[in-house]
């Protein structure tokens, strides 16, 4: 309470030349201080090497290795659970208090550095300078939250009294949680579920995606120069082979934190429910997955604020959000004028390097472009192409860059309004009304991310009821999502709804003791 108000990190105004030429120096000064170094794992608390690296490439310039991170052996990986398992004991204890300054201070610290970590972002995921400084503000935001939730549920929770009792319920934490988590929030994702474990109680082994590893271990370090000690989070990086299943599966596992597809999702729920010899507990699973985030334009909606929302919500990061926008519903009468406000506004986005702040980057990798130009392709057979639909071409560099692509009188079967492509691809689908294209939108296993542009209250009241995702954005885009305000998490085949940065989160990291004591 006493860190009272909250406000949200505000963003760097690039637009400014003095700030745009700070962005650019820090792009100098991470060359300078981190490219072509090999970074550790940290296991008890101890910087280590692993068995062999792995390189992590620029995607803007695959040719371009940047860093190099460890291959953690299976011994590490026991280690680093044993690690975690010992450092419980004595964080499940500690001082609530202690865990919310240690938050605060780590926010002051990352105020100081986020030009810094923007441009390790851009270098290894390919976010242009405004995607990656959302991430790292949002970042900021969390320390600032998770500062806040940890006092707030420390706090326990009321009871109806007895008259002849003293009754107390309390929320305990849980133990080993493992944080696994994918490249395209490689801050905010892993940050959000680590703070979730640690402002519990918990101890943590801190599992980034391949591809982005710099950006989580930046995060991991800063943790521990704001005073965590250190043994309570172990970091590991590696293969799936080594650092996938058998961690899931482990018995000494609390709870898995997840975030990424839904492939891998299922699967982690599927095996964490089975109990392992000399198991003492059921795990618990959070699972946050895919998207297929549709946005409904009513004929009396604002045409032109819902082409620029469509447009940053779909092409923004590339699309590879999972809650981009990559299906639009309009009603029949705005259909074409809809249809043609987003072609023009999408065709001025320029394809561009990152680290140049270019509007639309690469997507993460080779394997990635291809599987995008696929469900493209296939959409030439099935729909009408009105942008885009070709691989963009960045001078000499190798990276997969896709054009912005847009197909129109999409057929709510079609793969392209059915599956996630987590790429530049946005589908037009026309509704006969406003309700029917509510009903297009609940056309879909998941439900993550929505957007309903109309003036009317009665429609919009009807969409707040029935429009089934966990994040509706009424008359905004659907991408954006702050900490401590938009709750985040879907319905659905999107995941277990766990709402990162939400007031019920911590409650995913905790056990719940009540004691009736009488005298
Ligand atoms: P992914 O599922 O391929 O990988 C995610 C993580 O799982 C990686 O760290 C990977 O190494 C690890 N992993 C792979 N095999 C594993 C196994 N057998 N057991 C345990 N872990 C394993 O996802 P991705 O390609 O990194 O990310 C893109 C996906 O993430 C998209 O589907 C996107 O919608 C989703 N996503 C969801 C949210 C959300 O909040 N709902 C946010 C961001 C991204
Ligand atoms: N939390 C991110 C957003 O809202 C994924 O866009």
């Amino acid at each position: 309470e006493g860190f009272l108000p909250f406000e949200h990190e505000p963003y760097f105004a690039f637009g400014q030349p003095e700030v745009a030429e700070r962005q650019r120096a820090a792009y100098r000064a991470v060359r300078e201080k981190y490219v072509g170094r090999e970074f550790p794992l940290y296991i008890g608390g101890r910087a280590v090497e692993g068995e062999g690296t792995f390189e992590v490439r620029n995607p803007a310039d695959t040719r371009e290795v940047v860093w190099r991170f460890p291959k953690a052996t299976p011994e590490q990986r026991e280690e680093a659970i044993r690690c975690a398992g010992e450092a419980f004991e004595d964080w499940r204890f500690s001082d609530p208090l202690q865990r919310a300054t240690i938050f605060k201070r780590a926010a002051e610290l990352l105020r100081a550095r986020r030009m810094e970590f923007n441009a390790v972002m851009g270098l290894e995921n390919g976010k242009n300078w405004a995607e990656a400084d959302g991430e790292v503000a949002e970042c900021v935001d969390h320390f600032e939250v998770f500062a806040r939730e940890t006092l707030k549920w420390a706090q326990g929770n009321a009871v109806y009294p007895m008259p002849d009792e003293h009754v107390t319920t309390v929320y305990e934490p849980l133990g080993v949680v493992v944080t696994i988590s994918p490249w395209n929030f490689p801050a905010a994702i892993p940050l959000g579920m680590s703070l979730g474990a640690i402002a519990a109680g918990n101890t943590v082994i801190w599992k980034p995606a391949s591809e982005t590893p710099l950006s989580s271990l930046l995060m991991v370090e800063l943790l521990y120069e704001a005073g965590l000690p250190r043994g309570v989070i172990q970091f590991l990086t590696g293969t799936d082979e080594v650092l996938g299943d058998s961690l899931v599966d482990h018995r000494d596992v609390r709870m898995i934190a997840f975030t990424g597809s839904k492939e891998i999702g299922c699967r982690i729920y599927e095996r964490a429910a089975k109990v392992q010899p000399g198991q003492r507990w059921l795990k618990r699973v959070i699972a946050e997955m895919g998207g297929k985030d549709p946005t409904v334009v009513c004929a009396d909606g604002d045409i032109d604020a819902a082409a620029l929302g469509i447009v940053q919500s779909a092409f923004g990061y590339a699309g590879q959000k999972c809650s981009a926008c990559s299906r639009v519903i309009a009603e029949e009468s705005v259909y074409d004028e809809l249809l043609e406000k987003v072609v023009r506004l999408a065709g001025e986005l320029k394809v561009g390097s990152p680290e140049e702040n270019g509007a639309i980057g690469p997507v993460i990798h080779a394997g990635s472009a291809e599987r995008i130009m696929g469900y493209i392709e296939r959409g030439k057979q099935t729909a009408r192409l009105v942008l885009g639909g070709e691989r963009a071409e960045m001078g000499e560099a190798e990276g997969g860059y896709v054009q912005p692509t847009i197909f129109a009188d999409v057929d709510p079967k079609d793969p392209l309004f059915q599956e996630e492509i987590f790429g530049p691809v946005l589908s037009f689908t026309k509704a006969r009304d406003w309700e029917h294209a509510i009903a297009l939108a609940n056309d879909s296993e998941y439900g993550l991310t929505a957007a309903f542009y109309s003036r009317d209250p009665r429609k919009i009241e009807e969409a707040r009821r029935r429009i089934h995702v966990g994040n509706l954005y009424v008359n905004r885009k659907c991408t954006g999502a702050l900490s401590g305000t938009h709750a985040f998490g879907g319905y659905g085949m999107s995941g277990t709804n766990a709402k990162v940065g939400g007031p019920d989160y911590l409650f995913w990291f905790v056990q719940t003791k009540t004691v009736a004591q009488k005298y």
